[in-house]
């Protein structure tokens, strides 16, 4: 990719969405250089408009990756690693994700299983607004990336359910990871109502777009602490089985140099297992949010 690119580009570069339901290639921008606030004017709308953008063939060092994300917003540090995890990442902003061992520890978190359906760091007060994951090694095959639409998911139920979630606050629980791994600290067992965990607006405005998503987190210990455990859970069945339907989804299937930048705020996100005898190496940035803001009545309507 031509390092003066993005300077002497006199056209927009083109925005392809990748589905129906979300995503976008930004396809001709070298992300190592430094973006002239129009190429960044346009990744900020195809960002709100698209929630998860793809910028394939980057070559980039965690400085560059870095620095192009803290063009979206201040940089979250490095949450704590699963235990035994030994990152040879300097960088306080580059989270390493991998199955590969080096001298018999991971060099990342999440290895090669299956990661489910989540938001990152939903279990804290304040989520990170946005991920940007950055392929340095992939295998073969395995190890997709789906994303989900979370104001498709919640403007597509039915109105009654829609008006009774409104005003409902759910706790998204600390304790495991995406992987179903334990997180340090909390190598106890937990009940739903008993794990702890932020507890945020089930329907949440974003900042930017002004539309509300459904904000769900992970399923496991998920709780809505206002309602009987047995309708907690029946009501959280109902709206997973809703939000994760394959319409409101897309498939990142990786290349080495793709990096994907979604939005926390209205996307989940989850990953597929792969073959542990293969090397996966991803680096990632998080930009950081706001506290969630719940959803008002006003302005909803009763129909969809
Ligand atoms: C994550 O869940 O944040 C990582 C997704 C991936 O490894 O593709």
């Amino acid at each position: 990719m031509s390092s003066v690119k993005n300077q002497r580009a006199t056209e927009a570069p083109p925005v392809v969405p990748l589905s129906s339901a979300l995503g976008a290639d930004i396809v001709g921008l070298d992300l190592s250089q430094h973006l002239g606030d129009a190429a960044l004017q346009l990744i900020r709308d195809a960002w709100a408009r698209h929630l998860v953008l793809r910028f394939r063939g980057q070559k980039l060092t965690d400085l560059q990756l870095e620095r192009f994300s803290a063009r979206l917003g201040p940089l979250d540090r490095v949450p704590p690693y699963s235990p035994g995890v030994k990152s040879h990442v300097q960088s306080d902003y580059v989270t390493v994700i991998s199955n590969v061992m080096e001298n018999g520890s991971p060099i990342g978190d999440l290895g090669d299983g299956e990661a489910l359906w989540h938001t990152d760091m939903s279990y804290v007060e304040v989520p990170p607004a946005g991920s940007a994951l950055y392929a340095l090694e992939v295998p073969a095959s395995g190890g997709n990336t789906g994303f989900d639409n979370m104001y498709l998911a919640y403007e597509t139920l039915p109105a009654d359910v829609r008006h009774s979630i409104l005003a409902l606050q759910c706790k998204h629980d600390i304790t495991r990871n995406s992987g179903g791994g334990k997180r340090s600290g909390y190598e106890g067992e937990y009940s739903a109502r008993g794990a702890p965990g932020a507890l945020h607006p089930l329907v949440r405005t974003h900042p930017v777009t002004g539309r509300n998503a459904l904000f769900l987190g992970r399923r496991r210990n998920a709780d809505i602490p206002s309602l009987p455990e047995k309708e907690s859970e029946e009501l959280l069945d109902q709206l997973w089985a809703h939000a994760t339907s394959p319409q409101f989804t897309w498939h990142q299937q990786w290349k080495v140099g793709d990096l994907v930048l979604w939005d926390n705020r209205c996307v989940m996100h989850r990953r597929d297992a792969f073959d542990g005898k293969e090397r996966r190496i991803m680096h990632r940035t998080q930009i950081g949010g706001e506290r969630p803001i719940p959803a008002q009545p006003a302005g909803e309507s009763t129909t969809h």
